[in-house]
Formats: structure tokens, sequence, C-alpha cells
């Protein structure tokens, strides 16, 4: 076992310990222990900045993975924490109820499409699509008794999460699909719609959908994407009326629909969710990130009376699932907290501001020799680069120039927290402008 050493002290040589036991000991994420990317200790946050121990202060362009809308240190979330706190932190949701659980979900009833009403709380993003999935299992078992209907459709460049059932429906290049091959359920793919958010509608983008819901639909519980942006898989905008067709096919072959909103929903692409673009309603909906402000850990899954009754009528009457921190009591206050907190604010045209000072910093940098291609969508920025980006010495330069943007692969992209200024999103995109330059005098030729 190692020693511990001594982590009392918050003077340098205390810190720098510290950081020695956290680059030996300390998985971060997608990271090697025995050649580890560098970390910033960051102490604390507020606003749309964090601080490091070292004193300096980042302009946040990440909104931590998404889902700090808020930005940080926000007093109605804390006042939330604390309330809650004070009457207990945690109960189990086995045979109790407690009004913070109640609360949230008669707020994301009445947020979501009409008939969403049935609402299901988890513990993170990739457990929410977990339940998703059997949520479509379980419906289809009773639909369709013969069992055949045991997998599913998604789309290349899709990204649902890290666990088993979220792995077997994210992108199978791009992914970790090569190395769980012989653990992941086979599902099927089809490609990313061609066509772009804001291009003319191309009606040959659902040719391949059509063709493999004919020949397989008897064996597929449900389709499963990310509305509008697939964001890990690639940052991409498509058409929002693929969704309508997708719509249609899904229940032309009694198919069930399920839109992952994990990264999309509370506003993001300028609408609260993004199947408002389209006007489409799925059979199950997935929330996670921003349904807490960003604040702490939670998700939920919302569905409509057809899988619910599908579900309690089935084999097993129940759904199979029931994690020991569901619909935290803490999570769900704040979570109620933040929601009531985003309907209450001009988030509107909060992100319509972000998405025109986006396009001002950052779509000019389209012409940049290192740059394929640039796209901004509400408060989602996308800088695609020719070459993937060297990430460690793209992010120290990024940290040197007083910002906290995360490249990865070919993309920069900024999301950042939607009470950003002009002046911080300015800076962002000053910094993107210098990262490329940086980028493209060498950095990007070093392997990642
Ligand atoms: C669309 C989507 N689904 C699922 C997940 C997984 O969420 P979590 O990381 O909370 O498990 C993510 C995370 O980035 C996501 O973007």
């Amino acid at each position: 076992m190692a020693s511990l050493p001594d982590l009392g002290s918050a003077a340098a040589g205390g810190a720098m310990k510290e950081e020695q036991f956290d680059l030996r000991h300390v998985w971060h994420p997608y990271t090697s222990l025995t050649s580890p990317l560098p970390t910033y200790e960051v102490v604390s946050a507020k606003g749309c900045s964090l601080f490091l121990r070292d004193g300096r202060r980042l302009v946040d362009g990440m909104s931590s993975w998404w889902a700090c809308i808020h930005g940080y240190g926000v007093p109605e979330l804390e006042h939330a924490a604390e309330e809650q706190i004070r009457k207990m932190s945690h109960v189990m949701f086995g045979g109790i109820r407690h009004a913070s659980a109640t609360g949230l979900a008669a707020r994301l009833v009445e947020l979501t499409p009409e008939p969403l009403q049935y609402v299901f709380f988890a513990d993170s993003g990739s457990v929410a699509v977990e339940v998703s999935l059997k949520m479509a299992l379980q419906c289809q078992g009773t639909l369709c008794p013969k069992g055949t209907r045991t997998r599913f459709l998604a789309l290349r460049g899709g990204y649902h999460g890290d666990t088993f059932g979220a792995m077997s429906v994210t992108d199978p290049e791009g992914s970790m699909h090569s190395i769980y091959r012989d653990f992941l359920t086979p599902n099927f793919f089809i490609s990313r719609p061609s066509c772009r958010f804001g291009d003319p509608w191309d009606p040959a983008c659902c040719d391949e959908l059509y063709e493999v819901l004919r020949e397989h639909h008897e064996e597929i519980a449900a389709v499963i994407l990310e509305p509008v942006v697939q964001g890990a898989g690639g940052m991409y905008f498509y058409h929002p009326e693929f969704l309508r067709k997708v719509r249609a096919l899904c229940d032309y072959f009694g198919v069930l629909l399920i839109f992952d909103e994990i990264a999309t929903g509370f506003g993001r692409t300028g609408k609260l969710f993004a199947c408002h673009w389209a006007g489409v309603v799925p059979d199950i909906m997935a929330l996670g990130k921003a349904l807490t402000g960003g604040f702490m850990t939670m998700s939920a899954v919302l569905t409509n009376e057809k899988v619910m009754k599908g579900i309690c009528t089935g084999r097993a009457g129940v759904l199979m699932h029931g994690p020991t921190f569901m619909a935290n009591p803490l999570a769900a206050a704040v979570s109620c907290a933040s929601v009531d907190l985003l309907l209450s604010s001009p988030w509107q045209e909060r992100v319509r501001r972000i998405d025109g000072w986006l396009r001002q910093g950052l779509l000019p940098l389209g012409g940049h020799p290192a740059v394929a291609e640039v796209r901004v969508l509400g408060a989602i920025g996308v800088v695609e680069l020719k070459d993937p980006v060297d990430m460690g010495a793209l992010q120290k330069f990024f940290v040197e120039h007083g910002v906290w943007i995360r490249p990865f692969g070919r993309l920069i992209y900024l999301m950042p927290p939607f009470v950003a200024s002009e002046e911080e999103i300015r800076l962002l995109c000053c910094a993107v402008a210098e990262g490329l330059d940086f980028h493209g005098a060498g950095a990007g030729s070093r392997e990642n």
C-alpha cells in the first residue's frame, strides 16, 4: 500500500506533494497514470471564473462539461442545498417519498412535452441512458412478446456515456467499441444525417434509416439519438427535419424513440430542449448534466403512457432498476432551484446573445489554414481543425492565456455558462484564435 504523504499544508510544499500524489495515484478521465497529462488545481469558482491555487483566474468556456449553465457559486443553488441539508441530505427512495423529488418530477412533467409524464430519477447521464434502454426493452417485451426486439438503432458519431449499455449505442469507431467488442451487445448503426442544421433539407438523409428499419424493425426495440446536436462524438449539428422523419418511421415500424437530451437539455441549443426545434416528442427522454445546474450529479428519464403501461403490464411488472441514491433529496432540491432559476431568467435572450458573440468571434477563424470548419448553435461554438490537437500542449497554452478550454480530437469548442458576459466570450474567442496559431506552429503535429 502507498504511504500517504502529508497533505495537510496549504503552503507551496504541501501543494507540490498533493500534485505528486494526484499524478501518481489518481485516475483522471481518459488519461494514463504512467504518462499523465498535467492537471491544474482549482481552489474555487465564481460566476464564469475558475481560480487556480497560484491565484490565476481562468474564464470558463466549458461549463464543467456543459453542466454549469448558471456559472459557479450561484446563491440560489447554494441556498437550496443548505436548506435541504438541514432537513436531510439523503434518504432511500424505496417506499419513501419526499418533497424535493415530487417537486422536481412535477417541474419536469410540466416542462417537457405533454405525453412525457412518468419520471425515473437516476444518478448520472450514463445511468439515465441505461434506464432508457431498459424501459424500451421491457416495454417491447410486452408489445412484442416473441422477444425479438432486443437491439437498438443509433447514429454514427453519437455519444451516450461510458457504461456498457450506453457504450453499445455510442459511435462504434470513435469510441471504446474496439476494446470492449466482446462484451457489447451488437446494435445497428446508420450514418449521422448528412443534412446540416441551417441547410436546405435533403430527403435522401433518411434513406439508410428507412432501409435498416424496413429490414430489421422486428429486431429493434428503439432508435436512440442525441437530437440536433451530437456532442462528445463530434459536436455536429444536423437538420431538425430528420427528427420528424425518424418519429414517423418509428411509429410506422412499431419502434420506440429515445432522445438523449443529456447535453442539449435546459436551453443549450437556444430551445429549452433540442426536440423543440422539430416539435417532435420521443417516447423516452433522458436528462442530466444541467438538471442540477451542474451543482452535483443527478439525471432523470421521462416517458409516456404507452411505455409506462408496457412496462407495468409486462413480465416483470416493474421497471427493473433502483439505485441506492435514486432521487437523492439534496440533488433534487438543487435541481428544483436550478429549473426555477433558469425559467425565471432571460435564458433565451442570454443564449441568443452568446450565439451572436460566438459567431462574431469564431466565424472569422474559418479562413485560418488549420481550420476545416466553424459552426455555432446557441451557446455552442465549434472550431473543427484539419488535424488532431495536442491536447496537453494546447490546454497548457489556454491556461497561460487565462481561459479554461478543453479541446479533443480535431475540435476546439466553447460551451460557456449562459451568464457569460460579452467580454468573457471575447476573451475565450481570442484565446481560440491564438490557440490556432500555436497549433498551426507545430503543436498539432505531436502525438496526443
Ligand atoms: C449526450 C450524452 N449522453 C450521455 C452522457 C453521459 O453522461 P455522464 O457523463 O453524466 O454519465 C453524456 C456525457 O457527456 C452526453 O453528452
